[in-house]
């Protein structure tokens, strides 16, 4: 009777140390290109997934959510929390894990890490975006909250859309001084400002990525100039957003899906039919995207499950040749599939 797993029982584990050497492997800036490219990909192909809105686990302190999507081949699930209050115990605001797993017999086909993975496909997706949305020519992005994804966000919109400037703002001085010293040496021009009113000055685009349970004010109307391209990361849950609602009814507002996007997003705040237009169909060309000069575009980001596909599809095709990974045995291999008991039995 075999004692070790047999191949059946083995699939692709990418821990975080793997998942850092994979990206420097491949090279952070690539990687954002090419994930841009793969969530591009699938955003054209919308109508090939299941979609529904995550599902989530509300508390006090902040949510898990899983967020479960198949393309008829693969289904792809991630897991991922939001507790902004983490920080003070030392923890992350956001952590992720995620699995791929083939259709036809339900049997995995990877498991990896998704912390990092989850702060690059943000960010390669706010740069899909803004190609579609941001104004052109667009050379300078204001960037308030610099917390775990700020500086992913700032690399994507570089390598992507050419933004030279980085305007940095945080309530917290660490957080900024912090994302200050990571893009030393990353080709961006880098400011750090002593408010969001100074950071915004200038920008053609604006990001916020802001952490807090509750209804947060960070951009209000009067500070939003005419043709700007605003990337809004940070409201992704009911009661947390970050938009004063003038600002919505002033912008052509571009969502993911809208069924969890008026759950989550910005948008929680309007009339359940404040119009919005899906990004899929703008890069499809079927929708309009930027129509000139003077337009306020919104991009009201909650991160969907099919950016998550597409990046677990990047990184299992990533993965190919390389030892960025170790095989775990997560799936019973008994010799005999009816003798699941018999298998048991290895082990004594
Ligand atoms: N849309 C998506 O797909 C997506 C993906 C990942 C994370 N998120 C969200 O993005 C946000 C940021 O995530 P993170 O991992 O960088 O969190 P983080 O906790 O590491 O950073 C958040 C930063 O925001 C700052 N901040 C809080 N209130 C502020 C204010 N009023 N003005 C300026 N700065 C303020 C904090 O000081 C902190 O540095 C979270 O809300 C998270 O849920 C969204």
């Amino acid at each position: 009777m075999p004692q070790s797993p047999s191949e059946k029982a083995l699939i692709p584990f990418v821990s975080v140390e793997n998942m850092m050497r994979l990206v420097h492997h491949v090279g952070i800036e690539t990687m954002l290109v090419e994930l841009t490219d793969v969530i591009e990909e699938d955003f054209r192909r919308w109508e090939s997934f299941d979609k529904t809105p995550r599902i989530a686990s509300h508390s006090r302190e902040g949510v898990i959510e899983l967020m479960p999507t198949s393309d008829g081949v693969l289904y792809g699930f991630k897991y991922v929390n939001g507790h902004p209050s983490n920080k003070v115990e030392g923890l992350q605001t956001v952590t992720a894990f995620g699995l791929l797993a083939k259709v036809s017999t339900g049997y995995p086909v990877l498991l990896t890490e998704m912390t990092l993975l989850t702060a690059l496909r943000t960010a390669a997706t706010s740069a899909m975006a803004a190609r579609h949305l941001a104004p052109k020519g667009a050379k300078v992005m204001a960037m308030i909250g610099n917390g775990a994804q700020a500086e992913f966000q700032a690399l994507a919109m570089k390598v992507v859309l050419g933004i030279e400037e980085v305007r940095l703002y945080d309530i917290d001085r660490r957080a900024t001084e912090k994302t200050v010293r990571n893009l030393e040496g990353s080709g961006l021009r880098v400011t750090a400002c002593t408010s969001a009113q100074s950071a915004i000055e200038g920008a053609a685009i604006i990001t916020t990525c802001t952490a807090d349970k509750q209804f947060a004010t960070i951009l209000t109307d009067n500070m939003v100039g005419a043709g700007v391209h605003i990337n809004a990361i940070g409201g992704d849950c009911p009661g947390k957003t970050e938009l004063h609602r003038d600002i919505l009814l002033r912008a052509d507002t571009f969502v993911e899906y809208p069924p969890q996007t008026r759950i989550e997003g910005e948008i929680q705040q309007m009339a359940p039919d404040y119009p919005v237009t899906e990004l899929w169909r703008v890069v499809r060309g079927e929708a309009e995207g930027r129509r000139d000069a003077g337009q306020i575009t919104l991009f009201d980001s909650v991160g969907f499950a099919t950016e998550d596909f597409s990046a677990l599809r990047y990184v299992r095709e990533k993965l190919k040749g390389t030892d960025f990974y170790q095989e775990i045995d997560i799936i019973a291999d008994p010799d005999d599939p009816r003798d699941l008991f018999g298998m048991l039995q290895r082990a004594r």
